[in-house]
């Protein structure tokens, strides 16, 4: 089980500050939300920010693009330290190339999909990613609620991974607490995106503790 403490939700003026407090927890991984204002009503920050984060910090760069041009950006993550980039199956006839493109880059290949879109779009991809992330809310914003609707997605391409005989992990984003993180691991995700209900917590390390140890319980140890 991996749990992506999600940057959005921490203080962005001190950046480095914020990956040193995940950094403390039991979570190898932190999750860069990287919005442009267009394929998402929201900005965040660029590759820049990555590569002045990187030195500082041993994390895995969970790198998810919710931008409309994705194309050009990959590059520049990639030398800025992202290990995995994450691209949306909204872009329809470029999620090839850019699947593509990524894996090129060697880095680790993800592949979101938001609530409205049918979960078949992503059923040609699989064999090609190294992550598919369930969208549990419509991206743009932290700190919305879980919607219930997208976990038979969840069980869905937990089912394909199964019987295509697969590995890739699956990943929720969105209104993930410590109850619909349970319900997320339940219907087969082994990896969880958290920004508010970890950061909203006095102590990040132990609440960090605590998703692990109750997604980790519920999945009863058949997930990694
Ligand atoms: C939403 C982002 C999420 C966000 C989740 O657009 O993709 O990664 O940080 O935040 P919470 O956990 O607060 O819903
Ligand atoms: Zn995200």
């Amino acid at each position: 089980m991996v749990i992506a403490p999600s940057i959005l939700a921490g203080d962005f003026s001190k950046f480095s500050r914020e990956l040193k407090r995940v950094e403390k927890t039991v979570a190898n991984w932190v999750h860069l939300d990287v919005m442009d204002g267009h394929f998402v009503p929201n900005l965040t920050f660029g590759p820049q920010i990555v590569a002045n984060a990187r030195p500082h910090s041993d994390l895995f760069f969970d790198t998810h693009l919710m931008c409309s041009k994705p194309e050009i950006l990959l590059e520049p993550f990639a030398n800025a330290g992202s290990d995995l980039i994450t691209v949306h199956v909204e872009l329809e006839d470029q999620v090839s190339s850019l699947l593509w493109k990524i894996r090129s880059l060697n880095k680790q290949v993800g592949l979101a999909v938001n609530p409205p879109t049918a979960i078949d779009k992503v059923k040609p991809f699989l064999e090609k990613v190294d992550l598919l992330l369930v969208m549990t809310v419509n991206p743009g914003f932290g700190g919305q609620s879980f919607i219930e609707e997208c976990v038979p997605k969840i069980q869905q391409v937990y089912q394909w991974r199964e019987e295509m005989g697969l590995d890739f992990r699956i990943e929720v984003d969105g209104g993930v607490d410590f109850k619909t993180a349970a319900e997320c691991a339940r219907a087969g995700a082994n990896t969880f995106v958290a920004g508010s209900a970890l950061f909203g917590q006095r102590s990040l390390a132990r609440a960090v503790k605590n998703m692990h140890k109750i997604t980790t319980q519920v999945s009863n140890g058949y997930q990694r």
